[in-house]
Parts: C-alpha cells; sequence; structure tokens
C-alpha cells in the first residue's frame, strides 16, 4: 500500500509544523522527512527535456538552481558539457541549448554531460533534497513512475508549477498518476491535493478511464493551461505535442548525486 501527498507546488512546503494558523495545510520538513520517494514534475517542459536527454544517452544531467552557477560548473567540467536552461522560456543567452526537448536530439547530445538551469523545474528538484530518493516524471515516462510510485511505501508528487502559481499542466499528470495507481490498488491512501488532481485529470479524460489520450487530444488540453499559452505564444506550439506523447519511453532519471544534484 502507497501513501501519496501532492504539493501543488513545492513552495507548499513549510519549515513550521506543517499546519499553518490560517487552517490551509502544508507539508511539513518533518513529514516530508518521512517520505520516501519525491516525483518532481515540470511538464513543460524541464521534467520532460530530463527525460528527452537521458532516452537520448546524455551521459547525465545535472541541475542547477541558477544560471551563475550552471555557467561555473560547466567551465570547471573541462569535459564534454553541454549547457542548457532558460529564464521565461527563452534559451539563455550564451548557453548551448534551450529548454525545447526538440533540441536534445541523439546526435546533440549523446555522451555529453548536460547543465540544465529552468525558471521552476530546477528548483522544484532542489526544494526537494530532503527527501531520500527522487525521480523525474513526464507524460513521456508515465507507466515507469507509475511502477515505481507503486513499490515504495510513501511518495510524495512535486508539481514545480510556474513563478509561484500552481498550473495545471502540471496538475494534470500529477492525476494521471494517482487515477492510473488508484485503478490498480484500491487501498491507496491519497491526501487532498492528490484527490484534486485525480479529478482534474478524470473529468479530462472522461468515462474510458483505463485508457489513455492520443497525443493530439492531450496536446490540445496542455494548450489550455498556463504553461501550455505561454509557450504558443513565444512559438513553442510543437512541445506541446511533443510532450503529449504518453509512453514514448520506458526511462526513470533518478536523483544519483547532490550539490549539484545529478540525475543518470
Ligand atoms: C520551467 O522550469 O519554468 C519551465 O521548464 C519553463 C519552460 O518551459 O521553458
Amino acid at each position: 500500500m502507497t501513501a501519496i501527498t501532492t504539493l501543488l507546488l513545492p513552495s507548499f512546503v513549510s519549515t513550521s509544523s506543517g499546519h499553518r494558523d490560517s487552517g490551509s495545510r502544508s507539508v511539513g520538513f518533518s513529514e516530508l522527512n518521512q517520505c520516501e520517494l519525491a516525483v518532481v514534475i515540470d511538464v513543460l517542459r524541464a521534467t520532460s527535456v530530463i527525460v528527452t536527454a537521458l532516452n537520448a544517452d546524455a551521459r547525465g544531467v545535472t541541475t542547477c538552481r541558477s544560471i551563475d552557477e550552471a555557467r561555473a560548473l560547466a567551465d570547471s567540467l573541462h569535459t564534454e558539457a553541454v549547457l542548457c536552461g532558460e529564464r521565461n522560456c527563452q534559451k539563455v543567452e550564451g548557453f548551448d541549448l534551450g529548454n525545447s526537448p526538440q533540441e536534445y536530439s541523439r546526435d546533440v547530445i549523446a555522451g555529453k554531460q548536460i547543465i540544465l538551469t529552468t525558471t521552476n523545474g530546477t528548483q522544484a528538484i532542489e526544494a526537494m533534497n530532503q527527501v531520500p530518493e527522487l525521480v523525474i516524471a513526464s507524460f513521456l515516462n508515465l507507466s515507469t513512475v507509475i511502477k515505481k510510485i507503486a513499490s515504495v511505501r510513501t511518495a510524495c508528487i512535486v508539481c514545480a508549477g510556474t513563478n509561484g502559481k500552481v498550473t495545471s499542466e502540471d496538475v494534470l499528470l500529477a492525476g494521471a498518476m494517482i487515477s492510473q495507481l488508484k485503478t490498480r490498488d484500491q487501498s491507496i491512501v491519497m491526501d487532498d491535493a492528490s484527490n484534486i488532481s485525480a479529478l482534474i485529470w478524470e473529468s479530462f479524460q472522461g468515462e474510458d478511464v483505463a485508457s489513455l489520450p492520443p497525443p493530439e487530444q492531450l496536446a490540445a488540453r496542455l494548450r489550455e493551461t498556463q504553461g501550455g499559452q505561454n509557450l504558443c505564444h513565444l512559438g513553442y506550439e510543437k512541445d506541446l505535442l511533443y510532450c503529449s506523447q504518453i509512453d514514448s519511453c520506458s526511462i526513470l532519471p533518478r536523483r544519483i548525486g547532490k550539490s549539484p544534484t545529478q540525475f543518470g
């Protein structure tokens, strides 16, 4: 049996007891410490990029909070580092790649060390430093992540959001995972945020909860989200279709090092 907590934003982690005077519920550090596994989501597009990069045989992905940290790390490596990332969805000046997963093709990144910093996704990763195990989720590796969650007793699903606001593309993926887990195991324990996420996914999916939507249908839904709108305005609409290819790969990016955070 798995107990699932969902954070609709990483900032819902509280440094106090976990219960605010206002009555709104947050997850405290001690509660988070009891969590075996953190599952970080930034569908558009940081976690889709990490999954894509490792699936295309990048040697590893290192995530950094700041642009300066990423630059310094790339300079210090002297190896095949590729400096990647965005601010406000646009490639950082002087970086090799931006944050479109379609830039991360095998011929560009195989065997290379990716150094990645993004506006929200890499911050959400850092916010989960105290959780013993961390994996990366996207629609691209949905079933693999679900299997991983089902194998632990306690999991915390973390939605990156956008600039401190909850975004429905991340909540939809959290809901897809929770909804599938519920179908397999009725004894699963969920908090309210997990229930809300599952309801959002199920209302999109309609009656056929067992089947998963084709990419075009999911991309059309992602277009309605805040993250989707931002990307469309900047000409990245094709990334929505790419990030909607459910189970196009089976890779599970795992945190293999901290300070800086490394994935393999
Ligand atoms: C982020 O981390 O904020 C996003 O991945 C932004 C983006 O889509 O480029």
